[in-house]
């Protein structure tokens, strides 16, 4: 009897312990302090919440304590930048900023919030750390509509940046897709809606794109999928469109591949409570189901009362030995030129290089490829490739290294039915012909005054 009361004294004591290390040195804890308001805003019924914390439970802030200490995601590139705001998302109980940094992770850093007109609430501030890499959670603070981040309390913030709502009882969308940015000189527009039409077949409802760079040819279709007609009630503009459009920019360059690693990390936190499954593929991958009668997002749905947080998902290398059209011409060109039908020589399914779909409140850490930490209690699974695959079409003209990888593969031809072709040409030449082909002004159908004296009128 004593000896198991000093057991669980002694349990006890490392578990307080513990504990005390968790909320000291991570400082998720803080005093309340008064915060000064003006009155000069309305604050919104959604933003009279206050939380002292970023962990809803003990449980997730031990996990978080635990993935620290292993270091799960360090990448210590790009140190010469100055700290600037990717995205900023207000959830049920905290908010979470991505910043440009590559190398600053477990460092602290304050979290700063200011009222509607943009000026800051006054004793609102808190330490908060970077965690992960390009990622602080802060916790929520009554009538704060703008946050930033610096690295002393005392700083001049970086241009503080409106929060997204995502304060959604349930997600808005079932199945979204984190597009990696956009960068290179191939023609994007053809695949831009190829990718959205075929992905909207297999269930997803929208689509997160990050642009390093794009011409302004390729820009038109996304504008055109983006087009917002939506309303505004406080924060929450619900959008129409089928896609939101980041485009990543700063004074500093970087390579591409370091802008993908903090699109990933964005692109997590854009989808949080937004979308209950997030895909992260590129734009030259597509996701297919080989079941008849069954789209992906069946296959999700199957999965709904279970504790499963990532579905790791098959590869499969399509040779891509072809150029992709710089410009829309005709439906003729479009039936031929959708890489669905284009290109059907493939490798056998593989595991290297795979690609991931999760539940991104599940989620603690993720990366290019797959989860690196999941919250405790979820678990990841693997897809069959009888089931479903994602076939990513390889270059093997311009790739920047290796044009030879097919050389020792098995390539056999795998066509998609062109049952399946035939619909996604039908939905992609109705897209692009609206953006693309111009039917010239006819005179005589115009009011004479719009064509005779605008000239004039203008002086
Ligand atoms: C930045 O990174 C470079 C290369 O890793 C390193 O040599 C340098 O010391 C770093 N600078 C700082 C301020 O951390
Ligand atoms: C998501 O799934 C739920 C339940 O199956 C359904 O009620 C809802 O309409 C779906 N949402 C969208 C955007 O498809
Ligand atoms: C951006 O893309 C355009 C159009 O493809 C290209 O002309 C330009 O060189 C690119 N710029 C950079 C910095 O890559
Ligand atoms: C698939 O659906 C079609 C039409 O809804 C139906 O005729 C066909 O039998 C279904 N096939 C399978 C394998 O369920
Ligand atoms: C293919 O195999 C040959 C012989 O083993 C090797 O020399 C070559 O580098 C391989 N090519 C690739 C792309 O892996
Ligand atoms: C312009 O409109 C007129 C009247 O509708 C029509 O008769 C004519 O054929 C049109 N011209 C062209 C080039 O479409």
């Amino acid at each position: 009897m004593k000896r198991t009361f000093r057991i669980c004294l002694v349990i006890t004591l490392i578990l307080f312990f513990v504990y005390l290390l968790v909320i000291v040195d991570y400082g998720e804890f803080t005093s309340p302090l008064p915060i000064i308001y003006s009155n000069q805003c309305h604050i919104s019924v959604w933003n009279h919440v206050e939380t002292h914390s970023i962990s809803p439970s003990f449980r997730k802030a031990m996990s978080r304590h635990l993935w620290m200490t292993l270091d799960l995601s360090r990448e210590g590139s790009q140190n010469y930048t100055q700290l600037s705001l990717i995205g900023a998302y207000v959830y049920p109980k905290y908010i979470s900023i991505t910043i440009n940094s590559q190398s600053m992770v477990k460092q602290s850093v304050y979290c700063r919030y200011f009222d509607c007109k943009r000026n800051e609430l006054l004793g609102s501030e808190w330490k908060g750390v970077i965690f992960p890499e390009s990622v602080v959670h802060c916790p929520r603070r009554k009538g704060a509509e703008f946050v930033s981040v610096t690295k002393e309390m005392r700083d001049e913030p970086p241009t503080p940046m409106r929060l997204k709502y995502r304060i959604y009882e349930r997600p808005v969308h079932n199945l979204s897709i984190c597009v990696a940015a956009f960068y290179g000189n191939e023609p994007k527009w053809i695949q831009i809606a190829e990718f959205i039409e075929h992905h909207k077949m297999e269930g997803a409802t929208f689509f997160y794109f990050h642009i390093g760079n794009i011409s302004s040819y390729d820009r038109r279709i996304l504008d055109e999928y983006q087009k917002v007609q939506g309303f505004r009630i406080d924060l929450t503009t619900y959008s129409s469109g089928d896609i939101e459009v980041k485009v990543l920019q700063e004074k500093y360059e970087r390579p591409f591949y370091a802008w993908q690693l903090i699109e990933i990390q964005d692109c997590h936190m854009r989808s949080k409570y937004h979308s209950k499954w997030t895909a992260f593929i590129d734009i030259d991958e597509r996701i297919h189901t080989t079941e008849k009668n069954k789209t992906f997002i069946d296959i999700l749905n199957e999965l709904d009362e279970t504790n499963v947080a990532e579905i790791k998902m098959p590869h499969v290398k399509v040779v891509k030995n072809g150029e992709t059209p710089p410009k829309y011409e005709n439906s003729e060109q479009i039936k031929n030129e959708i890489f669905t039908r284009k290109y059907t020589k493939t490798a056998p399914p593989a595991w290297y290089a795979s690609k991931a779909v999760i539940r991104p409140d599940r989620i603690g850490i993720m990366s290019i490829h797959e989860v690196i930490a999941l919250e405790p209690g979820y678990k990841s699974i693997e897809m069959d490739s009888k089931k479903l695959v994602f076939r990513h079409y390889k270059d093997t003209l311009h790739r920047v290294s290796g044009n030879d990888w097919a050389q020792n593969e098995t390539i056999s031809d795998n066509p998609i039915s062109s049952e399946y072709t035939d619909l996604l040409a039908k939905k992609v030449i109705e897209k692009v012909k609206f953006v693309y082909e111009k039917v010239p002004a006819n005179c005589s159908t115009i009011p004479v005054y719009m064509t005779s004296s605008r000239h004039e009128q203008k002086r």
